[in-house]
């Protein structure tokens, strides 16, 4: 294999927080300790088309490690193996266009590129590799839903988001008896709802892996009525669905690689237990990008930093095709043949996005503090 000098960097798919941290280990690493020179594309893929990029040097990383987002910008519009062009009716084209990004690549010395994303992103880094480019991926999502990683960077500060959010809200369910429905984000997986709703002392969690039953969440509402609590915190992920239902779709994006977006079932979990009970207020609250924002956790920077660093060094020791992954406390890397392609419904050759177990420890603890998942 060539040797690498130049390194591309790429942050695509939904923003979060940590991705700084990873641009800053990859910088540092690679040019304090290897001498490289590190580039970064704007946009996420769109910067690799259009050729706009820029150099990531050790100014450019400086005083970037806590904050959210991401310096070079993202998208999660660019499948370059699936390029959507909008034509004058309005409908779009689908093209292969990734040999325009490897020709801008040679004409520009990049030797190599460091991909930061989740699924959708991770899957086109996977089609780089195939097509000979040596690339190396790095695993975000707050979602924490991809598989073969213990840990994405980006949860954890928006768990932490979830968690300042729901002791606010605990001070208005409490001081008006009411009922309050907290939707979050997370996907077709409910960590995000149940680790956030864990520590957030919710009452009621509802996730997408044990669909509900509201007649279930009322029972709850009433056991608290009698103990004389009053109030209630129900913390429902935007893929919840009740039982023998289906998911809450918000959005169709027609020219993104993964166009459903979800959302709302909040409001309809709201309405719907309005109706069921009388004696409280029922209200709503949807974090939405609130959750995605904001400084980076202490465990999102040091993982991020960390996921950077090692990035650089698999890249270097030939592991082209690999994504660094967490296992415990430790960094190491797994073929991204075992990653990507889970999709919107999980489906996927490789056994599908990582679930929470509804028999496991996780939902157990939950279950044994009187935590109901309105099963
Ligand atoms: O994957 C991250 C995420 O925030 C999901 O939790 C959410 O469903 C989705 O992205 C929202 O996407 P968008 O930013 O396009 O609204």
């Amino acid at each position: 294999m060539k040797s690498i000098k130049k390194i591309g960097v790429i942050t695509g798919g939904g923003d979060c927080s940590g991705l700084n941290a990873v641009i800053n280990g990859i910088t540092k690493t690679a040019i304090t300790k290897y001498g490289l020179e590190v580039i970064g594309y704007k946009r996420g893929y769109s910067g690799l088309y259009t050729n706009d990029y820029q150099v990531l040097d050790l100014n450019a990383v400086s005083g970037i490690m806590h904050e959210g987002g991401t310096i070079l910008k993202s998208s999660n519009k660019d499948n370059l193996f699936n390029y959507p062009k909008r034509q004058e009716d309005g409908s779009f084209v689908h093209e292969d266009v990734s040999d325009v990004a490897v020709e801008n690549m040679r004409a520009l010395g990049v030797d190599a590129l460091i991909v930061i994303g989740g699924d959708g992103t991770l899957t086109s880094a996977r089609d780089f590799h195939r097509k000979g480019i040596p690339v190396v991926g790095v695993p975000k999502t707050i979602d924490n839903d991809l598989p073969a990683t213990d840990l994405t960077f980006g949860y954890n500060t928006s768990l932490e988001n979830i968690v300042d959010a729901l002791d606010k809200i605990h001070t208005t369910a409490y001081s008006h008896d009411r009922i309050i429905v907290v939707e979050v984000m997370g996907r077709h997986t409910g960590w995000l709802a149940l680790e956030g709703g864990l520590a957030g002392s919710a009452d009621v969690i509802l996730i997408p892996e044990i669909p509900y039953d509201l007649t279930k969440v009322v029972d709850k509402i009433r056991e608290r009525d009698a103990q004389g609590k009053n109030f209630a915190i129900v913390v429902v992920s935007e893929g919840a669905k009740p039982k023998d239902g289906a998911v809450h779709v918000r959005e169709i994006i027609q020219d993104s690689a993964d166009a459903v977006r979800l959302g709302g079932v909040g409001d309809v979990v709201r309405q719907q237990l309005q109706a069921m009970i009388d004696n409280h207020e029922v209200r709503y609250t949807n974090l939405s990008y609130l959750q995605r924002g904001g400084i980076a956790s202490q465990l999102d920077r040091a993982l991020g930093l960390r996921y950077g660093v090692e990035a650089v060094e698999l890249l270097l020791a030939g592991g082209s095709g690999q994504m660094v992954r967490c296992q415990g406390r430790d960094i190491t890397s797994v073929n991204l043949e075992e990653v990507v392609g889970a999709g919107e419904t999980g489906e996927t050759s490789k056994g599908g996005a990582k679930y929470v177990d509804p028999q496991g420890q996780m939902v157990a603890a939950a279950k044994a503090v009187g935590i109901s998942f309105g099963d």
